[in-house]
């Protein structure tokens, strides 16, 4: 028979050509016929991605992350075809002793050079794929997209902050292959959760994980940069009065370090070189603090804690950054009145509309299922509020100014709230400043006066502290 007869022949036939003849099985057909697809596709692609053809991320994930990943399939197949066809064929008989290269031999010498030059030009195209597939998977819509149900609030909140053109990888990544491995392994992990479906809503926080500041802000911004004084200007509405801004300034003392006295000052004091501060919470969310460490430069420690002296359940010390006061520097959620009050100051709610602050309010706290059911009826169901309060001779009348302000609406919603991801107002809370202290963000959560030295030296809640309301 055909296969006996080339068992029997396999003494007399040369090494090369029974992993020739161990390689035409099937198998083996299939992986060089995948190898060849995906490297010209490979290649293809790579021009097309080089002269900057491709501009849809989906499609950039496809040529230099799918097609390579196709080719180097391929390739394992080939040598996998040849191992288990010459068990099958060989019965052994291609042995480790007769596998010689001999570089007399012409036929020898032709193989040799086909392999090295195939290796040179795999390896070449590997390490442009690679390289170029390094960079997408860096980029913002990469992230944003490939999870596209978990990462898009985050995404959309990137995009419409100061820090748009910072990509994710520079906060979420620290520097060098053990950054960028780690992440990646945690990558995997949250893959596998969202091809499931097994991941937590909304994606919790704080990030347990994040490298620290002083490998991802400090790289752009420097803690002792003086800044002195700053004002930050609030302005507020009530429901009864829509068009009078009522202003509120206050004076931060963010300090930083002085350019007369040299020390660091204020509110940045926290992050200067030298003096570090650290705590142990009480809970994952660091909403409740039970000890903190003030450790100056020469080693000196003051100790703060509070209440009874139940260690039990401290979680390990934490150095404070600047992400314990900015942990939303980037993916910043409005807060619903402030947002309501913003559009009515520069008009895109129109405050000549009467009772539009509280119908906006209520439109955007309405539960709708979805953000397409969101986008659909925040227009509609604003004129129907109007409707009810005012008529419908003037919601005609003032169709477009009640038409513009549900657009403000509609929008200030889909870039906030993300029902399927359980997101809504007030899901993820800022840490700078005492707006949510009832719930344990904020300066207070240390700056409350009860948590003390042995000495009864507490943390100051004493406004002048912070800032100073000009008059
Ligand atoms: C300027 C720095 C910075 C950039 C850029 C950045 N992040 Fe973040 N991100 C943070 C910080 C800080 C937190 C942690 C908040 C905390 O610990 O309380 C965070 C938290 C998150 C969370 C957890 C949920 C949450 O809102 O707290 C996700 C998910 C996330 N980021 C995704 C992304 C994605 C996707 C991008 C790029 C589109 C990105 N981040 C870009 C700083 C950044
Ligand atoms: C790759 C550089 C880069 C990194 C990393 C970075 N930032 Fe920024 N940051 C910027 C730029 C650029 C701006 C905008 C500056 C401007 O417009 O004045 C900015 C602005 C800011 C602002 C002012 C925002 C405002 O409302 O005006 C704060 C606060 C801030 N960054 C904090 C952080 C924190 C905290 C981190 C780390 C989690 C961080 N940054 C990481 C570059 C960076
Ligand atoms: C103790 C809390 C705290 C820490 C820690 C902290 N900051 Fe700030 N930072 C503030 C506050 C409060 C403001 C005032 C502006 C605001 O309310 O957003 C501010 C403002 C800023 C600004 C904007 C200044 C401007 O022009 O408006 C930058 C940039 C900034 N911080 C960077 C950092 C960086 C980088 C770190 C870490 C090295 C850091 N901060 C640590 C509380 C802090
Ligand atoms: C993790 C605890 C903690 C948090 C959170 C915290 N602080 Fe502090 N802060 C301290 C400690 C400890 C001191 C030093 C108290 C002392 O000197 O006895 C301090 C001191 C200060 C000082 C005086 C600095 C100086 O010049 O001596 C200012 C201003 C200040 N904090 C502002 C803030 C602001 C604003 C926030 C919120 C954005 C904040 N702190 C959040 C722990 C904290
Ligand atoms: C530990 C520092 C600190 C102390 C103490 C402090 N504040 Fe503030 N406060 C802040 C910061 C920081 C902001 C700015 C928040 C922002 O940028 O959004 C702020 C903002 C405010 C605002 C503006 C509205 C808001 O909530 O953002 C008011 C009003 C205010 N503080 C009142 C007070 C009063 C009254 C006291 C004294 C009981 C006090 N603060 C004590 C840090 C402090």
């Amino acid at each position: 028979m055909y296969k006996k007869d080339r068992i029997l022949r396999a003494e007399t036939r040369s090494w090369w050509e029974q992993v020739k003849a161990s390689g035409k099985t099937p198998l083996g057909m299939l992986g060089v016929g995948i190898t060849t697809v995906f490297f010209v596709l490979s290649v293809m692609g790579l021009i097309a991605h080089t002269a900057g053809m491709i501009k849809n991320t989906y499609a950039v994930i496809i040529t230099v992350i799918l097609f390579p990943s196709g080719m180097f399939f391929g390739l394992l197949l080939v040598p996998l075809a040849v191992f288990m066809g010459r068990r099958k064929m060989f019965a052994g008989s291609l042995t480790k002793e007769g596998f010689k290269i001999d570089l007399g031999n012409y036929l020898h010498r032709k193989i040799l050079l086909l392999v090295l030059v195939l290796s040179v030009v795999n390896i070449a195209l590997f390490t442009t794929v690679a390289y170029q597939g390094y960079h997408v998977m860096d980029n913002p819509a990469f992230c944003g997209l490939v999870c596209h149900t978990v990462m898009a609030p985050e995404y959309t909140a990137h995009k419409r902050s100061p820090h748009a053109s910072v990509d994710c990888v520079e906060c979420h990544i620290g520097p060098g292959i053990g950054g960028f491995l780690k992440a990646k392994f945690s990558g995997l992990r949250q893959l596998e959760g969202v091809l499931t479906g097994n991941y937590r809503r909304p994606v919790p926080t704080p990030v347990e994980d994040l490298p620290p500041a002083t490998l991802t802000c400090q790289k752009c911004h420097s803690p002792e940069k003086y800044f002195g004084n700053i004002k930050k200007t609030s302005v507020g509405f009530s429901n009864d009065n829509q068009e009078k801004p009522i202003r509120q300034d206050i004076l931060l003392h963010l300090g930083g370090r002085d350019p007369v006295t040299n020390s660091m000052q204020g509110i940045h004091w926290h992050a200067g070189h030298g003096l570090h501060i650290e705590y142990q919470s009480l809970n994952d969310k660091r909403t409740k603090i039970g000890a903190v460490k003030m450790i100056q430069a020469d080693g000196t420690v003051k100790l703060f804690t509070k209440g009874a002296k139940s260690k039990n359940n401290l979680l390990p010390w934490r150095r404070m950054d600047c992400t314990d006061c900015h942990n939303r520097p980037t993916h910043i959620f409005d807060d619903l009145v402030g947002r309501v009050d913003f559009g009515l100051g520069s008009k895109k709610i129109h405050p000549e509309i009467p009772g539009i602050r509280q119908d906006s309010l209520t439109v955007l706290q309405k539960q709708y299922g979805s953000r397409d059911e969101a986008a659909a009826r925040i227009v509609e169901d604003l004129k129907m509020l109007q409707e009810k309060r005012n008529g419908a001779d003037f919601v005609t009348k003032n169709d477009k100014a009640i038409t513009d302000s549900g657009a403000f609406l509609k929008e200030t919603y889909l870039d906030n709230i993300w029902p399927s991801m359980k997101i809504t107002w007030g899901t993820y809370k800022s840490q700078i400043g005492h707006r949510d202290a009832e719930a344990g963000y904020g300066c207070f959560r240390c700056h409350d006066e009860e948590h003390a030295t042995e000495s009864g030296e507490t943390i100051s809640q004493d406004c002048g502290l912070c800032h100073k309301m000009p008059d």
